[in-house]
């Protein structure tokens, strides 16, 4: 064999090789799959497809039922809580609308009736009475709870201060409620 006829089964040799090199390479490219950032079979997933409003309202609707903290919940502590509420809130008896309305005797109201304040449509429009549910999910997030209020507040995230807060509302009331 001449070194030409070595030269060329070297050749062939390499050519195969990188034939081989490239397929593989090729193929990867192909095939090569990306890792889905987010498992498909989370069941949380439903809920993306959703409008964040649904998420939202799924988000309330979780919102355990305040009665069971409200049986020993501290009306002193509420008073503390409601330091926030004061720069907008009277709840003397009697007490001038501020920044927002008087909250005397406001557990069982019907929302938006104070007299002399002027709502927002979204309160005057509401058309409920202000339970202790209906408190418990307005404290929480007013302007996530009731969409367009202008009560410029983020909300109470601890349980326990709502039902405190709620409790102390409560007591300033010519006729409190009972609590359990
Ligand atoms: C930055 C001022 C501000 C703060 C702080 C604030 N509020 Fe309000 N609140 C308002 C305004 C304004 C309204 C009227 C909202 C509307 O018309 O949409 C309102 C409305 C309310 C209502 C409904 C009253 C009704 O007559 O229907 C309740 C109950 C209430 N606030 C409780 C609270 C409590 C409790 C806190 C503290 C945890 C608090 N607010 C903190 C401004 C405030």
């Amino acid at each position: 064999m001449d070194s030409f006829e070595f030269n060329k089964i070297a050749a062939a040799f390499l050519t195969t090789a990188l034939v081989f090199i490239g397929i593989k390479e090729l193929g990867d490219a192909i095939y090569h799959v990306e890792k889905p950032k987010k498992s498909a079979y989370i069941v949380e997933g439903v809920a993306e497809t959703n409008s964040a409003a649904k998420v939202e309202k799924k988000v309330e609707e979780q919102l355990a039922s305040i009665t069971p903290l409200l049986a020993s919940a501290s009306i002193d502590s509420g008073a503390k809580v409601f330091k926030k509420c004061a720069a907008c809130h009277n709840i003397d008896k009697g007490g001038a609308n501020k920044v927002g309305p008087g909250l005397w005797g406001i557990v069982n109201q019907k929302v938006g009736a104070v007299e002399g304040f002027k709502y927002s449509a979204a309160l005057s429009g509401y058309g409920k009475n202000w339970t202790f549910e209906e408190l418990n999910g307005f404290l929480h997030k007013p302007m996530k709870y009731i969409k367009g209020t202008k009560m410029g507040f983020a909300g109470l995230k601890k349980d326990q201060d709502r039902a405190d807060v709620i409790a102390y509302m409560n007591s300033k009331s010519d006729a409190p409620a009972p609590l359990k």
